[in-house]
Parts: C-alpha cells; sequence; structure tokens
C-alpha cells in the first residue's frame, strides 16, 4: 500500500504552502470557500486541509459561530498548518484518514476538499465516508484536476493536450451521492 503521508513530510509543508499554494493553490481555495454558505445547514469538516489553504479561506467565509474541523493524514502536514494559523480562532485540527473519518453519522453539515480526492486510491470510500458523516441535505464540495478538455477556457491552439485543468462539484445532496 502507498504510504501517501510519506509524501507530504519532511520539507514538503513548507515548500507546498510557499511556493505551490500561492502559485497553483490558494486561487482554487478562494474559489470553494465562496461556494459555502456563510452559515451552512451544521458543522463544517474538511478531509485532507494540508498547510491550511482552504482553511484560512472558509473559516474567513464561515459565520463565527460555525465549527470548522480540519483534518489531514499527514501530521507534518497538519503542524504546519496549525502553526501557520495559530492566529485563527475557531479550527479544529485533527489527523485523519478520509477513508476512515473519526466522526460520527450526521455529525456535519457541510464537507470541503480541495485537491485530495485524487491521493486517495479508494475514491468511492472517500464519497461513502464524507456523506456518513454528513446530514442529510448536507453540502459536499471538492475540487480535482481534470483534462483540459472541459476548461471553457481552452484554446486548443496553444494548450499542451497534457495540461489539466481543476474542476469543482459541490451541491450534492447526501442521498444524491449515496445513489451515484
Ligand atoms: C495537494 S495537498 C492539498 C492540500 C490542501 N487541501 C490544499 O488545497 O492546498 C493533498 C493533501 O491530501 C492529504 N492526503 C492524502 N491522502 C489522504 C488521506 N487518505 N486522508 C486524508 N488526507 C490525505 C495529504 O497529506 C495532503 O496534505
Amino acid at each position: 500500500m502507498v504510504d501517501t503521508s510519506a509524501n507530504f513530510s519532511g520539507s514538503v509543508p513548507e515548500y507546498y504552502d510557499s511556493c505551490l499554494g500561492p502559485a497553483w493553490f490558494d486561487a482554487f481555495a478562494v474559489d470553494l470557500a465562496q461556494r459555502l454558505p456563510a452559515k451552512p445547514p451544521g458543522d463544517v469538516l474538511e478531509i485532507a486541509c494540508g498547510t491550511g489553504l482552504l482553511t484560512r479561506r472558509v473559516r474567513e467565509r464561515l459565520d463565527p459561530t460555525v465549527r470548522l474541523v480540519a483534518t489531514d493524514l499527514s501530521k507534518a502536514m497538519l503542524d504546519y498548518a496549525r502553526g501557520k494559523l495559530s492566529d485563527s480562532k475557531g479550527i479544529e485540527w485533527r489527523e485523519a484518514d478520509a477513508v476512515n473519518l473519526p466522526f460520527g453519522d450526521c455529525e456535519f453539515g457541510a464537507v470541503v476538499c480541495a485537491f485530495g480526492v485524487m491521493f486517495v486510491p479508494d475514491k468511492k470510500a472517500v464519497f461513502r465516508e464524507a456523506c456518513r458523516v454528513l446530514e442529510e441535505g448536507g453540502i459536499l464540495l471538492f475540487n480535482v484536476w481534470d483534462s483540459i478538455d472541459e476548461n471553457p477556457q481552452k484554446c486548443d491552439s496553444e494548450f499542451p493536450t497534457r495540461c489539466t485543468t481543476p474542476r469543482c462539484c459541490s451541491g450534492f445532496s447526501r442521498r444524491r451521492i449515496l445513489e451515484t
């Protein structure tokens, strides 16, 4: 089995946050966070929070009364995020595997995940777990990379075909995801 957490340790958190984050990921964190209502139907769970790029944006977006729990498989990423956002109030940090979430059924009103699903070998298990912890009618928001053909801004002649583009999926109710 692939040890994903080993790929997100050592110097990776700092490199990810200072180089890849601003260059690639933060704009999509802003996009994903703004799709979330300030007052979702319940508490909010973030999966695969990494160095906290989306965590920061979601915390800014949410009403201060809404509970936010940020989780990641990698202790190194989580420790980096916790240190970086130590001044931000109202974030609970917790190590957690996306396929085995340490939370009860229907505990959250929203689950968010930025560029995390693609790292988990069993993707169905991620969505099964997300649906299990979501209350009926809860919100699931996630983004992953997709093919350039799916990008409405693509320009056939100028983009190399191997480029990818992010896709954001949102607004599924718990029941609809379970039926998919
Ligand atoms: C590309 S980073 C994304 C981090 C952050 N969400 C962002 O948008 O910047 C992917 C993250 O997924 C985490 N990850 C990989 N497998 C995981 C799993 N099974 N459960 C939870 N997190 C996982 C990694 O530790 C890493 O922090």
